[in-house]
């Protein structure tokens, strides 16, 4: 059985670009792969973070991830501070990296241009990510496409750890979703949805309610031609409107594009908050009866037990390839 990990922040509460790029294709794997679901926030430390909020954000995330339908039973759920093994085998691996090709990361420009007292954390944050991925010797890594570069650095640390020291590591291959890979944010839509953007209105969040989905659908950035036509190029907020509508009803854009012609984009988005807010509204009500739970609390023990077993494992061999321990444990 092959293994997947995957990771995702607890920067803000999780967005339906998180849920269609990523989380929404975990479900479908955890049943024919062994599988790793980490809630990693010591990513989320390299930008500040409230500390109240970073705690509720964690256990929210924990709590949709299980309301979306990752089986504990079938997947182990974790949180990333809860396995010591991810911040050592981090350390080692910053050690393997060069300062150059860090800050070639797309990740580390976006998220340090223009600001002041960039943490060195957001600089590390890959070799803390490829730590999280070889730890479980991973064989495929689903991420959308924003995580591709990190991923491909991922590989090429494996690669050159391997074969500096020894063949400790197995090299992940990346899986990109076909539809779903990039969800663009509502009011830029030449930007992808994120969870920690400021502007609120330019994601839709898990935990939305209705009221609040119609609303933030109905001022969505359109385009002043008024025909639903997939055309990313020229009508990106449409196009990514048309995205999100076809993967949350099964139906294709054709089809979309065909029910709608000849009518405004008032009717369009009135729709598709209806189709949005439904397809969440399970997922919700999940969530509520999780969130406060002793279930919760006992799944993520176990989660941390399980991680930590199997990440020791590598550890321990990267260390010994390394010349850093002392004698065979
Ligand atoms: N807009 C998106 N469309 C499709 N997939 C996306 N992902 C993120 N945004 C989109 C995928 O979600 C997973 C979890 O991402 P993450 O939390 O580890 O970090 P991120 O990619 O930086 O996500 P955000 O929402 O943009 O967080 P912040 O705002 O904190 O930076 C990944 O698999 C990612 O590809």
């Amino acid at each position: 059985m092959k293994t997947i990990f995957s990771g995702i922040q607890p920067s803000g509460t999780l967005t339906i670009g998180n849920y269609l790029g990523a989380m929404k294709h975990f479900v479908e794997l955890q049943d024919d792969h062994d599988c790793f679901f980490c809630i990693v926030n010591q990513h989320a430390i390299t930008v500040p973070q409230d500390k109240a909020a970073l705690k509720q954000q964690t256990r929210s995330l924990a709590a949709l991830y299980l309301a979306v339908g990752i089986d504990p039973d079938k997947s182990t759920l974790f949180i990333q501070s809860e396995v010591p093994a991810h911040a050592q085998l981090a350390w080692m691996l910053q050690c393997t990296s060069y300062i150059g090709e860090l800050e070639r990361m797309t990740q580390f420009k976006d998220k340090s241009a223009g600001k002041e007292g960039v943490s060195a954390g957001l600089l590390t944050y890959p070799p803390l990510m490829a730590a999280d991925i070889l730890l479980y010797k991973t064989d495929i890594v689903p991420v959308g496409e924003d995580q591709k570069q990190h991923l491909e650095l991922t590989r090429n640390l494996a690669e050159r750890f391997n074969s500096k020291f020894n063949e400790i590591f197995t090299v992940p291959e990346v899986r990109i979703p076909k539809v779903g890979a990039r969800i663009m944010s509502l009011t830029e839509p030449e930007k992808k949805m994120s969870k920690s953007a400021e502007n609120q209105k330019s994601f839709i969040s898990m935990l939305d309610d209705e009221n609040t989905i119609t609303k933030k659908i109905k001022s969505a950035v359109t385009d002043s031609e008024g025909t639903v036509r997939y055309d990313k190029e020229n009508k990106p907020g449409v196009a990514n409107l048309l995205s999100i509508y076809s993967i949350f009803s099964g139906e294709t854009i054709e089809n979309l594009e065909k029910k709608y012609e000849g009518k405004g984009y008032g009717e369009f988005k009135s729709d598709l908050a209806e189709v949005v807010a439904s397809a969440l509204k399970p997922i919700q009500d999940r969530y509520h009866e999780l969130i406060n739970s002793k279930e919760l609390d006992d799944i993520l023990d176990q989660g941390a037990e399980k991680a930590n077993r199997r990440a020791f494992k590598t550890l321990v061999k990267a260390e010994r390839a390394m010349g850093l321990e002392r004698k065979r444990r």
